[in-house]
């Protein structure tokens, strides 16, 4: 066992020499700058990483009181014009993506030439239906490439896309295209996962059941086979775009910094998904700073992100960041597990990936499935190893480090959001030493504070808990939930003034180090997607069977979160295996295959406050065994309820 407080090092050297921001003093130095002069920093960052067709007239207007920020103001670009028309007089021929099939023999590369082309093709064709700027465009496809060329033709032409994880079902794409009211969405009659294929078209024909305001339904044909269109309105992507009549070329829409570049829907404690929306000015200028210099990308290097495109990480992390760079990505349409656990291994071998950005998630399963490495896969053009999304637990990191890493690859753990648009708490290589479980230092412009709830003040160091909040403004910020401000301003800008709200408990030692603890909200992680216990429970109740449910995610003994779920049913109704599996095949049905209810406990009734309110905190320790620390529960509107459950599971 290695010492906890051990510092890990063995990369800076190799970094200093390379990397663009080179000590720690440096880091220092221009965090301060970021601090003192936040307009200055960031107007010097927008004019490095990107080309605008007109300059901004104010760097910043931030109101807290109404949770309204503006980056840039008055300045004008176009995103797609960024990430391609710019690159290609000195790179046209440089590979945009990699594409990796779910099947090992599946493969395909596109040039930056070659992605503008699609993307401008994509783009006619969505102006010849009628799309134009502003109007919303929901894409739901698998990862393949006409994901991202389906964004940036939206972009290009100043439509806002809205994308939809591909395993959320006909329910909760419902749902979206209302949310945002979209006329347009791109689509494919479906794609393969581990070797599988999974219908998508069929969604998208259930779902526009209920949304007729769709117009046009644009299906990429993925299986080769012939596709069943219902009307003229829907349209085979790949014959569509042969038209001759379509040009080739479309002009980037010139667009204000301001104006929205996407939506993408996150959950939260309360409701239904948020509608997050991001700005094309402050959104780019953050990914790109962010990419480059996080994961110290440099021209010649393979980025694999192994996230999905439809999260913010693929967005930032695999679409905006690393093309406005004019950097090479990977993108695999499989799953870690198909063939088999070596999956991973092989597609660093045979693309040679420089750095790979992952999740702990990952990293854990691939540690308990293939065991020490050393040897057995040439992992040697690994030169760091990016995770997000979970705070890492030391085991898993040293493993990771010592295997993937081979001693010496930094391990950058990555704080951030869908909120936040790119990283925020992170180490940065060839400057940071390591310590396993804590993604370090705040990154340029980040200003965090760490307050106890319950006195308003900011936390005693070093290491207190309390709630973390953003201080300042940045860039890459939401600036809004789209079309309910308010919801915006009460989610994220009302729990205290003047200070953003990340929903996350956090604790800082005495080197100044972050610690995440975990979201202080009712959310849950499963495969890298944000789930809100309410999204669970409202589908639960929905079966006539059921009077009140509550969900609950707990961590398994290999820290993968799991979903229990506490169900009260109605009086005279028989408990069965059989009413089980049905609650969990309407779960699958409503949200998607991959919310998995893993436990179901029979209640009578469950446990709440005065007001009504569910305690999922006291059924969370019950999921853990902790019926010792339940605290006092006498102060229940029926403490019955809570002796009741106690009694049944002991
Ligand atoms: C959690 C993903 C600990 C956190 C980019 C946050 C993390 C939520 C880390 C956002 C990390 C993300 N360490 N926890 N390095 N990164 N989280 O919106 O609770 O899908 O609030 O964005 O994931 O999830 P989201």
């Amino acid at each position: 066992m290695e010492d906890a407080t051990k510092l890990y090092d063995a990369h800076l050297k190799i970094f200093q020499e390379i990397a663009y921001i080179k000590s720690y003093e440096e880091y220092e130095t221009l965090y301060q700058k970021s601090m003192d002069d936040p307009e200055a920093f960031w107007a010097e960052q927008a004019e490095k990483y990107i080309t605008w067709g007109k300059p901004w007239d104010f760097v910043l207007r931030a109101d807290f009181e109404e949770a309204r920020f503006e980056w840039f103001g008055g300045g004008v670009l176009n995103a797609s014009y960024n990430c391609l028309d710019r690159h290609l007089p000195e790179s046209k021929d440089k590979v945009a993506f990699y594409w990796e099939g779910d099947n090992p023999d599946e493969s395909e590369q596109i040039t930056y030439q070659g992605l503008y082309e699609r993307v401008n093709k994509l783009a006619a064709l969505l102006q010849f239906k009628g799309v134009k700027k502003g109007d919303r465009v929901i894409v739901y496809l698998p990862m393949i490439i006409a994901l991202p060329v389906s964004l940036l033709a939206c972009a290009r032409i100043g439509a806002i896309h809205c994308a939809v994880f591909d395993r959320l079902g006909a329910e909760a794409l419902a749902r979206r295209i209302q949310d945002c009211a979209a006329k347009t969405v791109i689509t494919a009659d479906g794609g393969y996962r581990a070797g599988k294929w999974f219908q998508l078209k069929h969604n998208v024909d259930k779902a526009l059941k209920r949304c007729p305001g769709v117009e046009t339904v644009i299906v990429y044909n993925r299986s080769g086979s012939k596709l069943e269109l219902n009307s003229k309105n829907e349209l085979e992507w790949q014959e569509a775009v042969d038209d001759p009549g379509l040009p080739g070329y479309v002009p980037p829409e010139p667009m204000d910094a301001e104006d929205p570049l996407f939506i993408l829907h996150t959950s939260g404690s309360t409701g239904r998904p948020k509608g997050m929306v991001h700005t094309h000015g402050g959104y780019l200028v953050y990914a790109a700073m962010t990419t480059k210099i996080v994961f110290d990308l440099k021209q010649d290097e393979k980025f694999w992100c192994t996230a999905s495109i439809n999260w913010i990480t693929g967005h930032t992390y695999t679409v905006y960041g690393p093309l406005l760079n004019g950097l090479t990505n990977l993108l695999f349409e499989g799953v870690l597990f198909y063939p088999d656990y070596e999956r991973y291994w092989q597609i660093v071998e045979k693309y040679r990936v420089d750095k790979l950005y992952t999740t702990p998630n990952v990293i854990r399963v691939l540690a308990r499935e293939t065991g020490d490495i050393a040897g057995k896969y040439d992992v040697s053009s690994i030169k760091l190893i990016g995770t997000v999304g979970e705070p890492i637990s030391p085991e898993t990191w040293r493993w990771c480090y010592h295997n993937f890493g081979r001693s010496w690859a930094p391990i950058i753990d990555t704080w951030w959001q869908t909120e936040t648009g790119g990283h925020m708490i992170t180490p940065l290589p060839g400057i940071t030493a390591l310590k396993p479980g804590s993604c370090a230092l705040p990154f340029f412009g980040v200003d965090p504070v760490i307050l106890d709830l319950n006195t308003g003040q900011e936390v005693q160091f070093p290491g207190q808990e309390g709630a973390l909040f953003i201080r300042k403004p940045w860039p890459g910020m939401a600036r809004t939930v789209y079309k309910n401000h308010y919801q915006f301003k009460e989610a994220y800008f009302s729990l205290v003034p003047n200070l953003f709200f990340t929903g996350d408990e956090a604790k800082i030692d005495e080197d100044g180090y972050y610690w995440l603890l975990g979201r202080f909200d009712d959310v849950i992680t499963i495969s890298n997607h944000r789930l809100g216990t309410v999204e669970i429970e409202s589908v639960l109740i929905q079966h006539d069977r059921v009077a009140e449910a509550a969900v609950v995610g707990v961590s398994d003994p290999t820290e993968e979160q799991v979903i229990w779920a506490f169900v009260a049913l109605n009086t005279g109704t028989a408990k069965s295996d059989k009413l089980k599996q049905e609650l969990i095949d309407l779960v699958h049905e409503k949200i998607g295959m991959f919310a998995t209810i893993d436990v179901i406990k029979w209640v009578n009734s469950l446990p709440k406050t005065l007001s009504g309110k569910i305690l999922h905190r006291l059924l969370h320790k019950i999921a853990l065994g902790q019926v010792d620390q339940l605290g006092d529960t006498s102060t229940l509107a029926d403490p019955l309820a809570i002796e009741e459950i106690i009694r049944d599971f002991s």
